[in-house]
């Protein structure tokens, strides 16, 4: 026991961020949470852990190591052309939305191009994952299993085989032998990840962490887990329909607001071809509070189906709810909309929608949002031919929006005719599209489309 004592290093750890602290108190200082902190006693750091020199800004090579390709298009987009040597990425989301099968996926298209994968499950058997690997593909040789939850073998592990990807399934499984706290904890998720990620880090190999989430959607763990890393993606989608939507939450590499989207079928996740088909539903268009928008995704152009519904407020303060918009802008449609078209809101329940459950936050939605809440409230069905774009200003003014043609040429793919797009983009109009624009230059214009 003593000499047990003597190897490690007692601290207090907050179970809510993971800070730790040399003893204890009654609030921590970082999420100010209160009674969170317990002793934990962690293995004493080597003292003779080589220290790194500082060098002058023109010695440091600057050539950057190629990407590795997963091969998987919807992810490469989202990792900004490949996986970075030397990363590490943590992969998000709700138990059985098929975080496995997307791991399994990248695994087998990395070993299918010769690179060779480390597979670590402490949530499957062998069996299991071997059943789903030969769903998805085949049993690539170069996929090597390991089932195993202790972080110091997982680690003895990839300096032995030296793999060029390594996979965690999970992390919140994962547990440090000289740790006093149960797999899943703050201090077990903390200290094993930084274990994990420094392995990967000294070898430039390529690590990817599942991490399971709370019932509120956070990563489950400590709050620094999400500093540690490179990368965060969630997979979300519906259990009952069938895509995916693959959301970048950090990328130390590239841009954040691309999403990869796939569907779930009997081998696996799939680029989804036709997103249209999942985000607009032809029967909703029928009726009044639905228009269809074209709207930028990162690189992609994506349809989605704005809808509204404003009914009397029954009573108290009315009810505004907003899912897949950004709430300020939507109240401030709102309020542009009962100055400029003379129209009163502020008795009415107002629910708002992007169906199939993307998250825009783009203004070019305004447009959009004003049409579906104009038609709600009208009970007015805007025909399933037309779409709107136009960000909206304060004064009513609609604005130009950038990516005209491709928003347009999605549109086009749907079978759109009609489109109502700000005047201030009549000069920068594409030519060879056959989708007639409707021209609009201020809100209160719009009143006019809904004059029968
Ligand atoms: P899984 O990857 O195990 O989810 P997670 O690791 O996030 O918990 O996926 C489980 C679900 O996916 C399960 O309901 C079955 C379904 N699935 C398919 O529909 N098709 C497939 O080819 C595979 C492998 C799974
Ligand atoms: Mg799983």
């Amino acid at each position: 026991m003593a000499t047990q004592l003597k190897k490690t290093n007692r601290q207090f750890v907050c179970q809510h961020c993971g800070s730790v602290y040399g003893k204890w108190q009654g609030r921590c200082d970082d999420c100010q949470e209160w009674n969170s902190l317990t002793q934990t006693a962690f293995p004493k750091k080597n003292s003779s852990k080589e220290c790194s020199e500082a060098q002058p800004l023109d010695d440091i090579d600057t050539q950057e190591s190629p990407r590795i390709t997963s091969g998987i298009s919807e992810l490469d987009r989202l990792l900004g052309g490949g996986f970075v040597p030397s990363s590490v990425s943590l992969l998000g989301g709700e138990p059985g939305i098929g975080k496995s099968t997307l791991t399994m996926h990248i695994a087998q298209a990395v070993a299918a191009k010769g690179g060779k994968v480390l597979y670590i499950s402490g949530e499957e058997s062998a069996q299991q994952i071997v059943l789903r690997a030969e769903r998805l593909g085949k049993k690539d040789p170069n996929i090597l299993l390991l089932i195993e939850t202790d972080i110091e073998h997982v680690c003895a592990k990839i300096h032995r085989h030296n793999p060029d990807l390594v996979v965690i399934d999970s992390i919140q499984v994962m547990q440090h032998s000289q740790l006093n706290a149960v797999p899943g904890t703050v201090s077990q998720v903390r200290y094993c990840a930084d274990h994990f990620i420094s392995c990967i880090k000294k070898r430039q190999s390529i690590g990817l962490m599942i991490g399971h989430i709370t019932r509120d959607g956070h990563l489950a763990g400590p709050k620094v887990l999400e500093h540690m890393v490179d990368c965060i993606f969630f997979l979300e989608g519906e259990h009952r329909r069938g895509y995916r939507i693959l959301r970048s939450y950090k990328n130390r590499y590239s841009a954040t607001d691309e999403i990869g989207l796939f569907e779930m079928g009997q081998k696996g996740l799939t680029t989804l071809s036709n997103s249209s088909q999942y985000f607009i539903d032809p029967d909703t268009l029928k009726h009044p509070g639905t228009v269809v928008a074209p709207v930028e995704h990162g690189s992609r152009s994506l349809l989605v189906e704005v809808q509204a519904l404003a009914v009397d407020a029954s009573y108290g303060a009315p009810k505004r709810n907003f899912v897949g918009v950004d709430t300020h802008r939507a109240n401030l449609m709102i309020a542009t909309l009962e100055k400029n078209c003379g129209i009163r809101l502020g008795n009415k329940d107002i629910f708002i929608n992007v169906v199939g459950g993307l998250k825009i936050s783009e203004p070019a939605l305004d447009l959009a949002m004003c049409m579906a809440l104009l038609s709600s409230l009208k009970n007015h069905v805007i025909p399933e031919h037309v779409a709107a774009v136009g960000e909206v200003g304060l004064s009513g003014e609609i604005r130009a929006i950038p990516q005209l043609k491709q928003r347009l040429i999605e549109l086009q793919r749907l079978g759109i005719t009609h489109c109502l797009i700000p005047e201030r983009n009549k000069k920068t109009l594409p030519s060879m599209i056959q989708i007639k624009p409707v021209f609009l230059s201020h809100l209160s214009h719009i009143i006019q489309q809904f004059k029968t």
